[in-house]
């Protein structure tokens, strides 16, 4: 079983598609492991896109994901990283497949929807920067 830390963003959210979000990973067989409704900081940005802080996008991006709630998830199932991945598709809603999340409900590259842990290592990371080990179940 791996696991992996899903953030439903500011703009689905506010487009109201939580639920049919949240449907695409539970058809998909995914387990959610955790879930909450929460307002990103300057702080969690700055802790949880570390690697994005030089990029001329940071300051977007993070003014977007500090702007409204957004629902932090952990999904559990085997392979949830890469099965996670397909279903939201490309960054871009432009070139992601037909039937995706993004493809679905993303606006553009950088109000796209949802954010996914793309490795092993990313995931243990960004589980702990939104859950406690209590609140995992
Ligand atoms: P996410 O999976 O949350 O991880 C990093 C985010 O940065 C990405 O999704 C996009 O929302 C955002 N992003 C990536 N590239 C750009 C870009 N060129 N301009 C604005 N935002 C971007």
């Amino acid at each position: 079983m791996e696991q992996t830390l899903v953030l439903i963003k500011p703009d689905a959210v506010g487009a109201h598609h939580i639920g049919d979000i949240t449907k695409a990973y539970e058809e998909d067989g995914l387990q959610i492991r955790a879930m909450k409704m929460m307002q990103m900081t300057d702080r969690i940005a700055r802790i949880h896109y570390a690697e994005h802080l030089e990029k001329p996008f940071y300051g977007e991006l993070a003014a977007f994901m500090t702007s409204a709630p957004l629902v932090a998830m952990v999904l559990a199932g085997e392979n949830a990283i890469a099965r996670v991945r397909e279903l939201h598709g490309a960054t871009n809603p432009a070139n992601a497949a037909e039937g995706t999340i993004r493809k679905r409900f993303a606006k553009n590259g950088s109000e796209n929807a949802v954010h996914a842990s793309d490795s092993p290592e990313s995931a243990a990371r960004e589980v702990h920067i939104f859950f406690s080990e209590t609140e995992i179940f």
